[in-house]
């Protein structure tokens, strides 16, 4: 009996100690990262996180504020006083991106991976590798322009239902659902060949997204998700929002299989002939040796992320756009004076790839909201070479750097990209959207196009002005999308 009181005694002792010296100790005293200048931690249970995700402009702006106190390297406190680095600074980031790509492995975040599972998205090292140079030949310039015609048959369905809206008298349109859908249904079909229709029919997987991404932001589900990587435990625990998570996350996989199961009974019967990604990966897979070959479940988490990457930041990049355009009706009508001079016909709306990328005011107003408003404000990553120090690199803070942009860097103003001056200092690593490297985005071809046809088609048919009284925020988490939603009055352009 003395034995165990005493065993249990040194146990709990020992886990105080553990406890006291990782949110005490290890932090101020003796990580490498201790004299790096910084904010001060806020709480030893969340550090900076508070600051961080109550600020209503988003999980961004008080890392500008840092980086403008503190430099271009700051390290702040993640949870449990965690100290983490955050980077603006090219240098750095050209040895992480091009260098030593594989030393800075993506940390591990549960609830994306169940999400989007391990495709090429959060494959590491050697794997990575083989998948990206697997599924590099499907996102060329030949494959990509194909995508086109479905993109505009699409839109002209979201056109056609908002100008119902509005020939009913609704003036006032939530856009959020409908640019999530159209985005879901245009992956459906340049991913899979599959017709989701979630635009015009209730659909599953729509419901399942909207259910994830969708909800207010609570600390309450933030929680669950950080300490979900900690503890998968958490998940378990019988709350609404873990069970509609586990709902979502069950149908995301579910339809996936079922995408992968159908190709290949497809596949069966010789070479595929859609132009879908996922027909190219099984037809380019089939001319590979065994050992380069991607596995039947490999390829259901190549789905799993082609759904989710493929529609999330697109949907948010194009509601952004929405929104911009909005507040700065000039450029709003400079954007369609061009439409208007590429397309008089509004009815006839139907450009190939390479007219719709050769207009160049709408190709302004893609960077320039894409500058903004990066879907993907922040790119984490852990140094495996460094104590596993957690690093994010602050793609939003170098897009609004007044050092590389100038006085005006934190203005909308498309025509920037017009003036050589203006970008002179811009170069491939402070200006990064899809980020770069053998890390960079696969799909930003092929975002690019559906966007500007997506806008294109929008700004040449409807004119979008803000709500009176309507506040939008910049969503903190998942994705930094508009919050409450984005409503914007809408009227007919009549010719
Ligand atoms: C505006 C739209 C998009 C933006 C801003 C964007 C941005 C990014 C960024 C920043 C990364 C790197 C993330 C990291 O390494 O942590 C990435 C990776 C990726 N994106 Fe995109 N993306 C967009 C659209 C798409 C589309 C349409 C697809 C698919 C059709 C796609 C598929 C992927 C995949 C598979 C990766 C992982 C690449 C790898 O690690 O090799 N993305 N994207």
């Amino acid at each position: 009996m003395m034995n165990l009181t005493l065993f249990v005694s040194f146990f709990v002792l020992g886990v105080i100690g553990w406890v006291i010296y990782k949110i005490f100790i290890w932090p101020f005293y003796i990580s490498p990262l201790r004299k790096i200048p910084g904010p001060p931690s806020e709480n030893p249970i969340t550090g900076n996180f508070k600051e961080l995700t109550t600020e209503e402009s988003g999980f961004s702006e008080p890392q500008h504020r840092w980086v403008k106190k503190y430099g271009n390297i700051v390290k702040y406190h993640g949870l449990f006083n965690e100290p983490t680095l955050y980077i603006a600074d090219s240098k750095i980031i050209q040895g992480m991106t091009l260098s030593n790509t594989y030393n800075f492995v993506k940390p591990f975040n549960a609830s994306a991976l169940a999400i989007a599972g391990i495709g090429l998205f959060f494959a590491e090292g050697e794997n990575h590798r083989r998948q990206r140079k697997m599924m590099n030949p499907a996102f060329t310039y030949s494959n990509v322009k194909e995508m086109a015609p479905a993109f505009v048959r699409i839109t002209l369905i979201l056109k056609g239902l908002i100008e119902n809206e509005v020939k009913l008298g609704k003036s006032n349109i939530n856009l959020s659902p409908y640019l999530s859908k159209t985005t879901l249904d245009m992956i459906g079909i340049v991913g899979f060949s599959y017709e989701f229709n979630s635009l015009t029919s209730s659909n599953e997987l729509a419901a399942a997204y909207e259910s994830v991404f969708n909800l207010p932001a609570s600390n309450l589900r933030i929680a669950i998700s950080l300490l979900a990587n900690y503890v998968p435990l958490v998940r378990q625990i019988p709350v609404d929002i873990n069970k509609k998570f586990k709902n979502a996350c069950a149908i995301i996989e579910r339809v996936s299989k079922k995408l992968t199961e159908e190709k290949y009974n497809e596949a069966k019967y010789g070479e595929l002939k859609g132009k879908d990604l996922l027909s190219l990966l099984i037809n380019i897979n089939k001319t590979l040796p065994d050992e380069e070959k991607i596995n039947d479940t490999e390829l259901k988490h190549q789905i799993m992320t082609f759904l989710i990457a493929g529609h999330e930041t697109t949907n948010v990049t194009t509601c952004w756009a929405l929104h911009l355009l909005a507040q700065h009706p000039h450029e709003q009508d400079l954007l369609r004076e061009e439409l208007v001079k590429a397309f008089p016909d509004k009815s006839n709306f139907n450009p190939t790839y390479d007219e719709i990328n050769s207009l160049e005011y709408l190709n302004c107003v893609t960077k320039e909201t894409l500058r903004l408003n990066p879907p993907l404000p922040t790119i984490t990553r852990t140094n495996l070479k460094d104590e596993n120090t957690p690093i994010f690199i602050g793609v939003s803070a170098l897009h609004k750097s007044t050092e590389i942009w100038g006085p005006t860097a934190d203005k909308y103003n498309p025509k920037r990209w017009l003036d050589p001056s203006s970008i002179k200092d811009v170069t491939n690593l402070n200006y990064m959207p899809f980020f770069n490297g053998a890390r960079g985005c696969i799909g930003s071809k092929v975002a690019l196009v559906e966007i500007k046809i997506l806008l294109g088609m929008l700004i040449r048919n409807f004119v979008f002005q803000p709500i009176e009284g309507l506040h939008i925020r910049r969503k903190v988490f998942p994705t930094p999308k508009p919050e409450p939603y984005l409503g914007l009055a809408v009227s007919i352009v009549e010719s």
